[in-house]
């Protein structure tokens, strides 16, 4: 099983509810839960990897900006937890090899009559994954107003068309949970030559609370992750501006207390514990996950 990944140990009887205990990869602890369906969640026991399937199973969820690193990431963790999978992006391409059985479909999130078409053709979804956004490098007096434009366009507005367009079927359902990336550089700490892109990203952590307060007697859940630096695509580009790559790839690793970069897989076993029902009692949360960055 993937390093960071939520595990099931073990089914304790006897409770007047079942519950799952899971040792969480990323912090280490252990913690129980109940859940809904346990029976068919531990169907099988000592099949761990089949009753981990069962978390998503019967769930459709969308995943934008799954042609690579944490997007993509998020959609094959979705798919190998069972949930019809919606992979999307901007760029088809990076998506023709998604596999899994994963639905895939050219999306671009900053076209709100092709977000509104795209939902009008899928219908409800159960989770909804925001995930594109972009990083501007820069202090504020390095940043132009047409960058933080675009910089809100697709990091922030992105989030507003596909909320705007997901969230009425959820409402009718009863239920759904809507998952924003959103990142440490935020309201949640000051990271040099971030400017732009902090702002946008405490917008998301401020639309993630007012969705879920709004939100919150309908049965839709909505929540934000906050990665420190995790290993990507984009992260490689970024690196490779740098005059000295190398030291710049040894600076990042250094401002990480854990001594490391994330990986996406570790913050997609977040998206799944916040997709699933097992974090049904979890809303407007900010999940950290940042190798020590904020402590
Ligand atoms: N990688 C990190 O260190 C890190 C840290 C914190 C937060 N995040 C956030 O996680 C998310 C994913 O980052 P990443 O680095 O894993 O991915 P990435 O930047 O490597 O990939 C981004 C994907 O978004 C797609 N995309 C770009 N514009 C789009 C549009 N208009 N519509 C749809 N898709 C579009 C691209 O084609 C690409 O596949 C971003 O919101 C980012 O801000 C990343």
């Amino acid at each position: 099983m993937t390093e960071g990944a939520v595990r099931w140990v073990a089914w304790v009887p006897g409770m007047a509810a079942p519950r799952l205990l899971y040792v969480c990869g990323l912090s280490g602890d252990i913690q129980a839960v109940q859940v809904d369906r346990v029976r068919r969640a531990v169907k099988g026991a000592g099949r761990e990897r089949e009753g981990a399937s069962m978390r998503l199973e019967g769930k459709t969820v969308l995943v934008t900006a799954a042609g690579q690193g944490i997007g993509r990431a998020i959609a094959l963790a979705a798919a190998a937890e069972g949930a019809r999978t919606i992979a999307t992006d901007i760029a088809p391409e990076k998506l023709a090899d998604m596999g899994g059985g994963i639905e895939t479909h050219p999306l671009d999130v900053t076209d709100g009559a092709a977000v509104t078409a795209f939902a009008g053709r899928l219908g409800r979804v159960d989770a909804l994954c925001n995930i594109a956004g972009f990083v501007h490098h820069g202090t504020i007096l390095e940043a132009t107003e047409a960058e933080l434009d675009s910089a809100f366009d697709l990091n922030v507005k992105s989030m507003f068309r596909t909320i705007r367009a997901f969230l009425p079927g959820m409402m009718a359902a009863g239920r759904g949970s809507i998952v924003n990336m959103a990142s440490v550089a935020s309201n949640l700490k000051g990271v040099p030559f971030r400017a732009v892109y902090s702002t946008t990203k405490a917008a998301v952590i401020g639309m993630t609370r007012a969705v879920a307060a709004d939100a919150i007697s309908t049965g839709v859940r909505c929540n934000a992750i906050a990665p420190g630096t995790v290993q990507s695509p984009s992260l490689d580009e970024r690196i490779a501006t740098f005059d000295d790559p190398v030291q710049a790839r040894r600076d990042f690793i250094a401002r990480q207390p854990l001594g490391r970069l994330g990986t996406a897989e570790e913050i997609a076993a977040l998206a799944v514990h916040l997709a699933a029902d097992e974090s049904a009692y979890t809303t407007g949360a900010v999940f950290i996950a940042d190798g020590g960055i904020t402590l």
